[in-house]
């Protein structure tokens, strides 16, 4: 997510928005920018120095107007557009006299980009915020003031926004509003401030308020006024901070990993912004592969590591099933090695959040040298194994500080099956009604989650209950195979416990012999068509004492009769279920870590993005 950070009638206000955005630095973030207003012009410096961006603005700032007063910030993680200082916030309109920043996504910025050009405005960059300052610009030319300009541009956009927007016209107003990304107000007796999180300005106010969804903001010296979009005027909640710094880039949670797990609905629902477009049809986000070259696909190759492994088990069934393409997954450090048939016809498909892991960028740079063509899923905006791919299908899942992966593998999953329907698009193996039925599907997912983070005190009952346990079988069938293998290594990374993910039906075949009283067995029991077969599986390792633990379907008495314990979960559609079913997964792995007494951010041995071999 981008950072945003605002102020208007303080004194030096440069050293505010900088120190507002090291402050927000943790976040993660490609590129920096800042604006400050004076009458009749805009001062503006921007870097696209990676995580020295902040750096390089302050060196920057060193010759910006001392008498400004008013000014915005903005850290980038692009989604749209790479980093580049071209794409860095503030965006300017055509006059250059209207600046925007953004964390969120338009969603319908190519429509609006497309008929703001052919009125003869010039895009200068490839992001989709930069509609904004324009429709802004032709609000203000048609007569309106900023703040009315900037609340007709809103009822225009669909999508998620916080935005901040100034004018060289009013040099003392900061215009604000936000839909589904977060905003705070802060204000002091002559200044008023904003950020997109609360670290920026702890300590500059004890005066928080809170902008809600549809809502607009105008912050003047000492004053701030709040509307809906609708122009009615509301009263913000006062928002009572006690946090240190640490705890506030954590959003108040303990820790990243629960930020990050209940940021995953919000990581799903953008990694499904505007891919499925009105006419029906899917796009990738730069493919540079057209339909007929994935038409000419007979044979895909996926290579991952890690959690990312587990995504691509997981994009097999679906590519297999809608696109009718035979697929193949392999652990990427296995794959160089072991002389694979690729050629022009094969599609090789890299999927790491980084983008950065070594083992999966190399098995692409040898598909690559053997003919295949290449795709990358990742999480990072022109990151190595991005640019090296012919196609690339971005996650939106915003900055994953969390050693472990939770919100990246499970947009991963979702970012797979839009790959998988892209495919049977093209080939036509499934009708426009089959995908549309498919996406209204992807779409109830995030309320899924939601529903499922509900539960955690059930979740947490059964690890304080399950404390003692030191062996463990995470089980499952089909899909459910999958989940298991990242239920298993959710708990091994961060409990340091052992734990093995096994396809149910093998465990006959020599592993079962492992199973005794006291071993813990955890069995993803969702509703598959394999679902009595499986229940036979749990039978015979309850019938050898084993402690039972089921993933199952709200209300399935079956699987309580079974278990020692019910993780419960709402169904979802087959090959939809993962992106559920794992959830509970990584809460239960979450608190025995917490139980055992680790940092579950920074887990023993383990590096977030592993760059060797
Ligand atoms: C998962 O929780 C681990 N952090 C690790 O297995 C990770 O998935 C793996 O290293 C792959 O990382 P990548 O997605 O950045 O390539």
């Amino acid at each position: 997510m981008c950072g945003i950070i605002g102020a208007t009638g303080l004194d030096d206000v440069v050293d505010l928005l900088v120190e507002g955005l090291e402050r927000l630095e943790y976040r993660g973030y490609d590129s920096a920018g800042l604006v400050l207003t004076a009458p009749g012009e805009l001062w503006r410096v921007r870097a696209a120095d990676g995580t020295r961006s902040v750096a390089a603005l302050r060196g920057l700032a060193a010759s910006a107007p001392r008498a400004a007063t008013t000014g915005v910030g903005h850290t980038r993680w692009a989604t749209h557009g790479h980093p580049s200082v071209e794409n860095a916030h503030p965006l300017f309109d055509c006059t250059g006299r209207v600046a925007v920043v953004h964390n969120g996504i338009i969603e319908n910025h190519t429509e609006i980009g497309e008929r703001l050009e052919a009125a003869g405005h010039t895009i200068t960059s490839a992001t989709d915020t930069e509609v904004l300052a324009h429709l802004v610009e032709e609000q203000m030319a048609g007569g309106l003031s900023l703040t009315e300009a900037v609340r007709v541009t809103l009822t225009m956009v669909e999508g998620s926004f916080s935005i901040a927007v100034v004018s060289a016209d009013e040099p003392e107003l900061l215009v604000a509003a936000r839909r589904n990304t977060p905003l705070i107000l802060g204000l002091t007796d002559g200044a008023a401030l904003l950020a997109s999180d609360i670290p920026a300005l702890l300590g500059k106010t004890d005066r928080l308020f809170v902008l809600d969804d549809d809502q607009l903001a105008e912050l003047r010296p000492g004053s701030v006024r709040v509307t809906t979009l609708a122009g009615a005027e509301v009263e913000p909640p006062a928002l009572s901070i006690d946090w240190d710094l640490a705890a506030a880039q954590k959003g108040g949670y303990e820790d990243f990993m629960s930020k990050e797990i209940r940021e995953q609905p919000r990581a799903v629902a953008d990694t499904l912004l505007d891919r499925h477009r009105p006419d029906g049809s899917l796009t990738l986000d730069e493919a540079r592969l057209s339909d007929d070259d994935l038409r000419r696909i007979n044979k895909v190759y996926i290579v991952a590591c890690g959690s990312s492994y587990h995504a691509a088990l997981l994009a097999k069934y679906a590519i297999e099933h809608w696109a009718r393409v035979a697929a193949e997954v392999d652990i990427a450090s296995e794959f160089r090695y072991r002389d694979p048939v690729l050629d022009a016809t094969t599609l090789a498909v890299g999927v790491s959040q980084s983008g950065e892991s070594l083992d999966t960028a190399l098995a692409l740079r040898e598909a690559r040298q053997r003919g295949a063509r290449v795709l990358a899923v990742t999480n990072v905006v022109d990151s190595s194994i991005a640019r090296d791919a012919d196609a690339v299908l971005y996650t939106r899942a915003g900055p994953e500080i969390c050693v472990a992966a939770t919100k990246t593998l499970l947009a991963q999953i979702v970012a797979l099956e839009l790959l998988a329907l892209t495919l049977a698009q093209v080939r036509g193996t499934l009708s426009a009604d089959e995908i549309d039925q498919i996406m209204e599907s992807l779409h109830r997912l995030p309320g899924m989650i939601e529903e499922v983070l509900k539960r955690e005190k059930e979740v947490d009952e059964v690890a304080q209950a399950l404390v003692a346990a030191r062996d463990f079988f995470y089980l499952g069938r089909n899909v459910g195979f999958p989940v298991a293998l990242e239920g298993a290594l959710k708990l091994k990374e961060l409990s340091y416990l052992h734990a093995e993910g096994y396809p149910a039906g093998e465990l006959k075949h020599g592993p079962i012999a492992l199973i005794e009283p006291g071993t813990v067995v955890v069995g993803v029991a969702t509703r598959n068509p394999l679902w009595d077969k499986f229940q036979s599986n749990i039978a015979e390792v309850k019938s050898r004492g084993a402690t039972i633990v089921l993933v199952a379907n709200d209300g399935d008495e079956r699987a309580e009769a079974l278990a020692d314990h019910v993780l419960w979960v709402p169904a979802a559609d087959q090959l939809l279920a993962p992106v559920v079913d794992i959830v509970p997964l990584q809460l239960f792995a979450y608190r025995l870590a917490r139980l055992h007494g680790h940092d579950v951010d920074r887990p023993r041995n383990l590096a977030k993005t592993v760059t060797v071999e």
